[in-house]
């Protein structure tokens, strides 16, 4: 009887060792507050002794920002490219001088739709099995490859469409053209002029041959930034010139190698989307089935994705997700620009 009992008792542990083992090694973690600004925020080597560009190794992910693939390359970010949103924060501003308050917002945009809550990591590529598992009432965190969520998103510059099948990976016929309209436009460089033209190529690109192109906030914000904030992060600090342009090496280097050139040196001060207004302007659209007009309609990219995308993905959370998800919001609000002045909203109620 006793060795029954016993037996049973072996079998009952035996049958729930997994799932101890899944709480004690993913516990559900209290989402820290995000970092603030710099505080020695001027230009200085990023390309340094401590950062080595290494290598990818088996089971490490990138993904489709060259700029994050880039400071995990170099360890700004944990190699493996599995972070918290500090670590991203932290890695933006220290590596390219990223201001901090665009900083906060890219990373809670991404951290919400493509993390994972529970655990407060989030993969800078593919989903991966670092970022713990798929907890009961979150949404799967699949990384920032995931589209149809508006972080990833149609037409951008150098990688395919997802209705192509890769929506990630360096593309070398979009290379050519980058180079082409580089030469052609900016007499070998990537300038604003080259960003407005460029642009709006990928915009028509995509129109003309993706039958599933979506072009809505948040999207039609952020491939308008990102044509940006390429002039932005990846010119050298050192650099004075008054055009402000890159050259072809130093593009190609971080986009296809995710490396910064020999001796790189971040922004000289805290760096953002500037010159987005002159590429937007070069070409305007309409976005494709919003109500947006005009580029300066921040809240409305706020309003959508919270009441939208986020609450669509999670449309009655509970317990820790429903506590994260708030914290969440509440760190991604924050990142508004000062100017911006959006009404906070609260769709899962206040702690
Ligand atoms: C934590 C901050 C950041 C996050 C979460 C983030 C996330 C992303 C994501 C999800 C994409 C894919 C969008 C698409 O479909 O094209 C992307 C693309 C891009 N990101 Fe970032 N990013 C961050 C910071 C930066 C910084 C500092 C730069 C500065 C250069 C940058 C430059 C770009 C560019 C140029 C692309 C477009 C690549 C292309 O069109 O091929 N990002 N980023």
């Amino acid at each position: 009887m006793i060795l029954s009992t016993r037996f049973a008792n072996l079998t009952l542990l035996v049958s729930l060792a997994p799932l101890l083992h899944l709480a004690q090694a993913w516990p559900a973690v209290y989402p820290e507050p995000p970092p603030g600004p710099l505080e020695l925020d001027g230009t200085k080597l990023v390309n340094d002794a401590a950062h080595p560009w290494r290598p990818t190794q088996p089971g490490d992910t990138r993904g489709p920002c060259p700029a994050l693939n880039t400071l995990a390359s170099h360890g700004y970010l944990p190699r493996n490219g599995v972070a918290t949103p500090k670590q991203l924060i932290n890695a933006v501003m220290e590596g390219f001088n990223m201001n901090n308050k665009l900083a906060i917002f890219v990373t809670y945009a991404a951290m919400l739709v493509d993390g994972n809550l529970v655990t407060n990591l989030i993969s800078i590529g593919s989903k991966a099995p670092r970022t713990g598992p798929d907890f009961h009432g979150a949404v799967p965190a699949g990384g920032l490859n995931t589209p149809g969520f508006g972080v990833e998103g149609d037409a951008s510059l150098l990688r395919g469409d997802a209705y192509f099948g890769d929506n990630h990976s360096f593309n070398q016929t979009l290379w050519d053209e980058f180079v082409d309209y580089s030469n052609h436009f900016g007499g070998g460089y990537y300038n604003l002029t080259v960003a407005a033209e460029l642009r709006h190529r990928a915009i028509q690109r995509s129109i003309a041959t993706n039958p599933n192109f979506t072009f809505v906030a948040p999207r039609y914000f952020t491939a308008y930034a990102e044509s940006a904030l390429i002039i932005g992060a990846f010119l050298d600090g050192r650099n004075t010139d008054a055009e402000r342009k890159i050259p072809m090496d130093v593009a190609l280097g971080f986009f296809r190698d995710s490396r910064m050139p020999a001796d790189f040196h971040r922004a000289a001060k805290p760096t953002g989307n500037d010159g987005v207004v002159e590429i937007f302007s070069a070409h305007p659209i309409s976005p494709g089935g919003n109500v947006v007009r005009t580029w300066r309609s921040f809240c409305v990219l706020y309003e959508n994705f919270v009441q939208k995308t986020v609450k669509r993905l999670y449309p009655n959370p509970t317990g820790v997700v429903r506590r994260n998800l708030i914290l969440n919001l509440q760190y991604f609000y924050s990142g508004q620009p000062s100017v911006a002045g959006c009404t906070q909203l609260f769709p899962y109620g206040q702690l």
